[in-house]
């Protein structure tokens, strides 16, 4: 028999193998040969020969909460709003998924502490992104329609610093949601699309574009028809030769090669695409923070 068992390799609740029919409890662990794979628990459970040893964590209940930060504008009623999830998976710290994100927000957030906007600046460091998007879900869902109507957009930044980086931007051109949901991406989105890219431009900065797949904390305002945008450096996908020629690093290793593995710590982080990438941050976030007319007309 072969068992299929598919790690945790985002945020969808996935942490349970199924090994030859049985569920194993909570806490066990039981050693079996590999068969292959595409992506695993960093790159060796995905050979053929080797052996795994599968140990089922014992479940998570801790509370966590999502940390909401607002800058009151001369408008009220036109929201920018700016997030990163602030949670780690539980076997590491971190720092690139998503303490990058979540620092260069807290800069700008200091940074503009003192401006009277045009438009109220609303900064979200979500909860619990890594167990499936609750924190960014259940604040999003929790809104009455007036107060989602506020909303202008949402930007959205989780992974902006990783060590073989690519600079990405999400497209507002096109869907990258799983068919058949063909979730369409809301007017206005190209808009912001369009803004990081001139960005980058004025940088000297070569980008690509990033799908929307739904798989970070953007998915619930798409869902409901709020524009959106932001920046991605790659997580466990390979670097291509062709990406190596454009931004360097290294074309056959992941752009995260330590995603959502213990050694995501301070020293997994390109400190020159994290400095880039924290004045995007801070060139979105302030342009929008004194007009949206470009995203909302
Ligand atoms: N949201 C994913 C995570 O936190 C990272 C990711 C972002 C992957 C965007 C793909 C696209 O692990
Ligand atoms: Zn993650
Ligand atoms: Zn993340
Ligand atoms: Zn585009």
């Amino acid at each position: 028999a072969t068992a299929v068992i598919i790690f945790n390799q985002g945020n969808t609740p996935d942490r349970e193998g199924l090994i030859v029919g049985t569920l194993l409890p909570d806490g066990a662990g039981v050693t079996i040969p590999v068969v292959g794979g595409s992506y695993g628990d960093g790159v060796a459970l995905s050979q053929a020969g080797s052996t795994a040893h599968i140990q089922v964590d014992p479940p998570e209940n801790r509370p966590q909460v999502n940390v909401l930060a607002e800058l009151k504008g001369t408008n009220d009623d036109n929201v920018v709003m700016a997030g990163a999830h602030l949670d780690s998976v539980q076997r590491g710290p971190g720092i690139n998924d998503n303490g990058s994100g979540s620092a260069a927000l807290l800069e700008i957030a200091q940074n503009m502490s003192k401006l009277k906007p045009q438009n109220t600046v609303r900064f979200a460091w979500w909860g619990a992104e890594e167990s499936g998007l609750l924190g960014s879900n259940a604040y999003v869902n929790g809104l009455p329609q007036e107060e989602l109507d506020r909303i202008a957009l949402y930007l959205n930044f989780d992974m902006i610093g990783s060590p073989n980086y690519v600079f990405m931007v999400y497209d507002g051109d096109e869907s990258g949601f799983p068919a058949p949901a063909g979730v369409p991406i809301p007017e206005g989105s190209i808009q912001i699309e369009d803004l990081f890219e001139s960005f980058y431009t004025k940088a000297g900065e070569p980008y690509d574009d990033a799908q929307f797949s739904g798989r970070s904390d953007y998915q619930a305002f798409i869902l409901n028809d709020i524009p959106s945008g932001g920046l991605f450096t790659g997580a466990e996908v390979v670097k291509t030769p062709e990406q190596e020629a454009i931004w360097g690093g290294t074309a056959g290793e992941q752009y995260d090669p330590c995603y959502h593995l213990a050694c995501d710590t301070y020293d997994n982080n390109s400190l020159h695409a994290l400095d880039v990438n924290s004045d995007a941050v801070a060139a979105a976030v302030l342009t929008y923070a004194y007009s949206t007319e470009t995203v909302n007309g």
